[in-house]
């Protein structure tokens, strides 16, 4: 069935348990006391689900996930938001679902990830023509998704030759290699949508104009985020800098996976580089103003103020 998504996501679920005020140097054996604690429904793919669905965006989402507590509350989440389930695969007795435990001090944060079931979701998990029912397939935390990983170029060029627009974001790899299928995938995927430490190790450049510059040699458009001082988008050799907005933030975790939701939106409604940038800052910015990645979009009253204020 053609286009019956805007977007189909195929990638890991997991909750994020948030906690603040503990010290970034923490002594062994010592009871430690956060001012704070979240749980929230955390990974990249699951939060651009999440939000893109919150946006207005028609979302079809393929994970792989334990039948666990932790996994049965992350999947509620994106029903709330009437994110499309129907193929995803709950797992019986396999490995546990994931968990991030983040400990947020200030702009930084420990990341603490057991990958669980999310690294164990294979091409035979994905029901292929659902992802081409599509008009955009999008794809996050690529060093994640490890048993996926070597049926991805083939599954991207499937989607391609379907008609689908592509879009990749890394996130960060635990190994710090920015190798195996990678290469590949850049030279088939649309929208590249990396972080500034993510775009400079890839490209091998030591700051982010010169790793845009690079990058935008092989990916149509390229967005970088750049934390706090905005995003940079380039296509072609035309390159924008969006500041980001002017906002004082709970915490900025999921920040980046909320500019890809609104990077996309705008994208899908046919939206110039720039303004998908604009798009991505805000949407990113609405994300800090409640803790993790995903709590200020289950917030309609917050959503209801900030959207028209800064649309
Ligand atoms: N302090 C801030 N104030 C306003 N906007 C911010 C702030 N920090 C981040 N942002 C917005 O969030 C976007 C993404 O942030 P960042 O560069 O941290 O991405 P990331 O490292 O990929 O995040 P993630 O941890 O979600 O993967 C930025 O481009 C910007 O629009
Ligand atoms: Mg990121």
């Amino acid at each position: 069935m053609k286009n019956r998504f805007d977007v189909t996501i195929a990638g890991e679920i997991n909750l994020d348990l948030i906690l603040y005020g503990l010290p970034e140097v923490m002594p062994l054996e010592r009871e430690l006391l956060a001012s704070n604690f979240q749980l929230t429904l955390g990974s990249s793919s699951a939060i651009v689900a999440h939000n893109l669905a919150a946006l207005g965006v028609s979302v079809g989402f393929i994970t792989r996930v334990g039948d666990d507590a932790l996994g049965t509350i992350a999947i509620e989440r994106l029903a709330e938001r009437c994110v499309d389930l129907t193929c995803v695969k709950r797992v019986h007795g396999g490995k546990a679902g994931g968990v991030t435990i983040l400990l947020n001090h200030g702009g930084k944060r420990h990341i603490l990830t057991y990958l669980g079931a999310m690294s164990e979701m294979t091409a035979r998990d994905l029901d292929m023509s659902y992802l081409a029912s599509g008009r955009h397939f999008h794809l996050s935390s690529l060093f994640l998704q490890k048993a996926l990983q070597p049926d991805l170029p083939s599954i991207f060029r499937r989607l391609k030759a379907e008609g689908l627009t592509l879009s990749l974001d890394t996130n960060d790899d635990p190994e710090g290699r920015w190798d195996g299928v990678l290469d590949e995938l850049l030279s088939i995927v649309d929208i590249f949508l990396p972080n500034e430490n993510e775009a400079c190790a890839i490209s091998g450049k030591a700051d982010v104009e010169s790793a845009i510059d690079a990058l935008a040699r092989r990916v149509p458009l390229v967005a970088v985020k750049c934390g706090k001082r905005g995003a940079l988008v380039q296509k072609g050799t035309r390159r924008w800098m969006l500041p980001a907005e002017a906002v004082t933030p709970v915490d900025t975790i999921g920040a980046g996976d909320s500019f890809d939701a609104g990077f996309l939106a705008a994208y899908l409604h046919g939206e110039a580089p720039e303004s998908c940038a604009a798009s991505g800052d805000r949407i990113a910015a609405l994300s800090t103003l409640r803790a993790g990645g995903t709590e200020s979009f289950r917030d309609s009253e917050l959503m209801g103020e900030f959207l028209p204020r800064v649309g």
